[in-house]
């Protein structure tokens, strides 16, 4: 697949609308922040090496939250972009239309899908010289029940980043309520097993018959399974120094729809990262009106309401393909089958190679008016006089 035979435009943004594109379902926008600071690892050996010889200690002890970057240096954005039987196309659309050089991105398709599938997306990325040459999008081949199902964006990375190099590093974008309503007895008291955890064959989740009662030791919440995580929240949850992480992972394993309790549930229980939330989770969704399960589906007759929600994430998208094409003309600047290019792509000398190309050190960024709107919506929540008393209820 020679995709970038076609010339990159190089063009700034006109707006930053990041759409996630999607006849099926659900969207993990799963991003952090990275920080470049020493190794992580690095910093966890160390911290235990001097806790050993203070204190005989012998459960585990609390380590640091690893410190994250002033906030004038650009920020870098992980993404999961995931999908399902039938989502190729849409899988290599939004990873061009995200891509940017700085971030890191991790792709993955379902067992649901078929193999001709997998194969057509590991060609695809295989053979594309921007991706091979940079080194930043990786395939993974099972992803655990948290990620299932469908994820896919459209952005204007240029105007997004900009706004966040403005933005402190280690806020939560993250939807959530204490009030689980219906889902506490669809959701939070049936038990189911899901075989995607240990086989290899993808079949559906079965419910045990037995039922279980609310947990009591820690608080429930829920709600967008679409966030944008901190590096310090997402280590936490790794790295786990903590056992709340591990426990909440345990406890929804067992839990139908997982990515729209998981985080949320661990972020408001944890002490150190509850007032990092804000309550959004960034994109616009038209609901049908009531009951608020289902998004419909986003059409030309959504543009205007889409653009002024400032949100830089939309969905859903189905195959509606005048929409799509109308945010990559006006508002992305991207052409078909191209990369948002800005000015991390020099296409001025065609007798340079595509790597000699790729601009390596772009890290000023020149921000369109979609920097202003993110701005606007995030300008909002955190300038919000009750924003403080807002985290976690
Ligand atoms: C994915 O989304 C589709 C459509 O919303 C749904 O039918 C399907 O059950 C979902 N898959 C999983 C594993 O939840
Ligand atoms: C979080 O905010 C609340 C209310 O403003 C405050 O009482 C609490 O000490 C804060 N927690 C941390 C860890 O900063
Ligand atoms: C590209 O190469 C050709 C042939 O060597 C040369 O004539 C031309 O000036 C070069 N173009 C640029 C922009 O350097
Ligand atoms: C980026 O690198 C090029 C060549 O290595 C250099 O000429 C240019 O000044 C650099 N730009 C910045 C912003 O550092």
């Amino acid at each position: 697949m020679e995709t970038t035979s076609k010339p990159l435009r190089k063009k700034t943004c006109f707006l930053p609308l990041i759409l996630s594109l999607l006849t099926s379902s659900i969207l993990i926008a799963f991003s952090l922040f990275f920080t470049s600071s020493s190794n992580p690892l690095h910093h966890l050996q160390s911290k235990s090496k001097t806790l050993q010889s203070q204190t005989p200690v012998f459960v585990e002890s609390k380590l640091n939250i690893s410190p994250t970057n002033p906030d004038s240096t650009v920020p870098k954005l992980a993404y999961l972009i995931s999908g399902s039987s039938g989502d190729v196309e849409s899988l290599k659309r939004t990873l061009r239309a995200l891509y940017h050089p700085l971030n890191q991105y991790v792709v993955h398709l379902d067992l649901e899908s078929p193999p001709e599938e997998r194969l057509e997306l590991v060609e695809f990325v295989n053979s594309e010289p921007v991706f091979r040459e940079v080194g930043n999008v990786r395939l993974v081949n099972q992803v655990p029940t948290l990620w299932f199902n469908t994820t896919l964006f459209f952005i204007c990375l240029t105007d997004l980043l900009h706004t966040f190099s403005t933005v402190p590093r280690d806020l939560n974008f993250i939807e959530h309520t204490s009030d689980i309503g219906w889902k506490e007895f669809q959701r939070a008291k049936p038990v189911i097993i899901d075989p995607g955890l240990y086989s290899l064959k993808k079949s559906d989740v079965f419910w045990v018959s037995q039922k279980r009662s609310v947990p009591t030791a820690y608080k429930l919440f829920t709600g967008s399974a679409w966030m944008m995580l901190s590096r310090p929240f997402v280590e936490y949850c790794i790295w786990g120094w903590d056992n709340l992480p591990r426990i909440v992972l345990m406890y929804y394993a067992n839990f139908l729809s997982s990515p729209e309790g998981y985080f949320h549930t661990v972020i408001c229980n944890a002490e150190e990262f509850k007032n990092t939330t804000v309550n959004h989770d960034l994109h616009f969704i038209s609901w049908d009106n009531p009951p608020k399960q289902h998004p419909h589906f986003l059409s030309i007759d959504d543009y205007e309401r889409m653009v002024e929600s400032h949100a830089p994430f939309a969905r859903k998208f189905g195959a509606d393909k005048e929409l799509l094409d109308k945010i990559d003309l006006e508002l992305l600047g991207r052409e078909p089958d191209g990369f948002v290019t800005s000015n991390w792509f020099d296409r001025s000398d065609t007798n340079k190679t595509i790597a000699e190309s790729i601009v390596r050190n772009a890290t000023e960024l020149r921000p369109g008016p979609g920097a202003e709107r993110i701005k606007t919506l995030i300008g909002g929540m955190l300038s919000d006089k009750d924003f403080h008393m807002k985290h976690c209820i």
